[in-house]
């Protein structure tokens, strides 16, 4: 009779660790095999340093059934969890390294939609009924010789001056506050629109529970939203923010950086401006260059 092999047991902590790590060294492709055994190193390493009983497990598991129920084309919960928790942050700086002087990153947030439609130079991305101050945001797309690049988009979205977004309003009209523009030949793009808000994020879902448990609040200051791409460049998404926002240094998604905060001027009489842009005041201007890095 053949005798059997008595396999030594796992017993410990450690050993369950270590023992998952191992059943993951037959990952074929390197990158996948670093980011499980990273992510089961750093998740055990969490379970023992917290001591983290079954019952919260449960808890974090229903949370995190909640927050993929909550996921529809009109709602990304697990992004918001992701910004709220810095991640989306973290990995932006890590995955966008550009040479000094190219426009910095920011956020992608929930927003964007695909399909914005294409806009004409000065075009208003307003419906008609919305209020607001009239915005008008201007400036050229440079290399980082500071040449400009024709035929550049800019893919623009903002929240409406009530704060919200199109896909949070079924009110608004389809695509409002969202436009593709383009550069002229002399890097130019001009777009109209409201002078952003600070607005809440979405807080009636399992991110906002978390906020409210944690003792956070759901602003971001003011901003307007662009993707701006150009043959030849590596592509932007970023957002500029008002210099004057109240929640600049405590936005609930990490995303400020000191590059993108310009100016909203406000223009109370028929000034120069006004001329410049045929507008009624009062209106803001708002000035800002972006600069694309060559692609490699
Ligand atoms: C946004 O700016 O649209 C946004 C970003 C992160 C979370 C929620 C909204
Ligand atoms: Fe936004």
């Amino acid at each position: 009779m053949p005798t059997a092999v008595t396999k030594p047991r796992l017993t410990t902590e450690d050993d369950i660790t270590a023992e998952v790590l191992r059943r993951f060294e037959g990952t074929e492709d390197p990158r996948l095999k670093q980011i499980m055994q990273s992510l089961v190193k750093h998740v055990h390493a969490f379970l023992k340093e917290v001591q983290l009983q079954e019952a919260e497990w449960w808890q974090g598991i229903e949370f995190l059934t909640r927050t993929g129920q909550m996921c529809d084309a009109r709602r990304q919960e697990f992004i918001l969890l992701s910004d709220t928790l810095g991640i989306s942050m973290v990995t932006d700086l890590i995955s966008n390294r550009r040479p000094a002087g190219a426009t910095e990153s920011t956020v992608f947030g929930p927003f964007h939609r695909d399909g914005a439609p294409e806009r004409e130079y000065g075009d208003s991305i307003v419906a008609a009924d919305r209020h607001g101050m009239i915005a008008y945001f201007y400036g050229r797309v440079l290399d980082l010789h500071g040449k400009p690049i024709a035929r550049a988009e800019l893919d623009v979205w903002q929240a409406a001056a009530d704060g919200l977004y199109d896909a949070q309003d079924l009110s608004l009209i389809e695509m409002n506050m969202r436009g593709k523009f383009k550069t002229g030949p002399d890097g130019r793009y001009l777009v109209k629109t409201t002078r952003p808000v600070a607005y809440q994020i979405p807080a009636d879902g399992p991110v906002g529970e978390l906020l409210a448990a944690t003792n956070r609040h759901p602003w971001r200051p003011a901003h307007v939203h662009f993707a701006v791409s150009a043959p030849g460049f590596w592509p932007v998404t970023t957002h500029v923010f008002d210099s004057i926002d109240q929640y600049l240094n405590e936005d609930a998604v990490f995303g400020v950086k000191n590059s993108l905060i310009a100016e909203f001027k406000e223009h109370q009489t028929r000034d120069e401006a006004a001329l410049k842009f045929n507008a009624e005041p009062p209106f803001c201007t708002c000035e800002f260059d972006f600069v694309l890095a060559p692609a490699q």
